[in-house]
């Protein structure tokens, strides 16, 4: 079924918020038409001058007022943990899902697959296989949205968000963005192309190959000077960043921080700010030395050094 209202569902997650969508309305209505019924009804009914039988008036019922606060909740409730389960599983990406690297920008979505295809505006996936987007914004805040999937994650500076979906049938779909995020907010819009695994395997080698964030990350972190540091030398002691990711890092103010993006981030630009347990605060801030874009290179480099993180590469 697809209508200018109602886009196709194009995965299994999408089918399921249309069931559930549906059957809420159908709850509501069930719920709310008797009252608009009776209520109708009884004021033509009763109306005054009319002449009908007035004298036997109910007070009280308690068991008709339990009833009807009772049985609308108990209905409501089974929406409660039908839509919280639906949302549980969209915060947990399988473990072998394809990871796929998004970047937003004023104003274009770029993605980048594992093997170093990059695309603009477009995504091609694979049918049938769970693919996480882990993405990240190089300037202001937007939100990537797909009707057909029925899902949108909103994608902010500074911080990596996850989105992740199963696409079903081959097909062409709608990619927006839906977070006001400027001028050409309207225009920052693309497709995504389900493709059958054996096509998109296809696609995949037709595609020019260009270095992952991570290697242009690699690139950054010796041209900027990072490995003289973090890797072994006598000069200047920086702990090593192997492993770093996603794992407990004890600080020298006795506090222990969970190694992610943000804290990563914060090392770059703003290095006094939590001192690992052990080095001297030594580095320099490159908060005006770097771009954005390069940033989320750079960290994605130290992600690829692999650690302890869920979402380990
Ligand atoms: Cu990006 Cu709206």
């Amino acid at each position: 079924m697809s209508t200018p209202l109602w886009p196709v569902a194009a995965s299994a997650h999408a089918a399921e918020i249309d069931l559930l969508f549906l059957a809420l309305l159908a709850l509501v209505v069930l719920l709310s038409l008797p009252v608009f019924v009776l209520l109708i009804g009884f004021a033509l009914r009763y109306r005054e001058g009319r002449d009908v039988n007035r004298s036997e008036r109910v007070d009280r019922s308690l068991w008709l007022e339990v009833s009807w606060a009772a049985i609308p909740f108990a209905l409501s409730l089974v929406f409660f943990f039908w839509a919280a389960k639906l949302y549980a599983d969209l915060q947990r990406p399988p473990e072998d899902a394809l990871e796929i690297e998004v970047v937003a920008r004023q104003w274009m979505w770029k993605t980048q697959h594992p093997g170093g295809q990059r695309e603009i505006n477009e995504l091609h996936v694979p049918q049938g296989r769970p693919v996480v987007l882990s993405m990240t914004s190089e300037d202001v805040i937007h939100s990537l949205y797909f009707p057909a999937l029925r899902i949108k994650q909103d994608v902010l500076p500074g911080r990596t968000t996850r989105l992740w979906f199963e696409a079903g049938e081959p097909g062409t779909h709608h990619l927006l963005c839906t977070e006001f995020c400027g001028t050409a907010h309207s225009e920052m819009r693309g497709r995504i192309v389900v493709m059958a695994p054996a096509a998109y395997e296809d696609w995949l080698e037709r595609q020019p190959l260009a270095p992952t964030l991570a290697a242009r990350g690699a690139e950054l972190y010796r041209s900027l000077g990072c490995s003289g540091c973090h890797e072994a030398s006598d000069v200047v002691r920086a702990p090593p960043l192997e492993g770093v990711f996603g794992s407990p890092v004890p600080l020298m103010s006795g506090e222990v921080i969970i190694a992610d993006e943000a804290y990563i981030r914060d090392s770059i630009l703003l290095p006094m700010k939590d001192i690992a347990a052990g080095y001297e605060p030594l580095m320099p801030s490159f908060a005006n030395r770097i771009e954005e874009e390069q940033l989320i290179e750079l960290v994605a480099y130290i992600k690829s050094l692999g650690g302890a993180g869920e979402y380990r590469r």
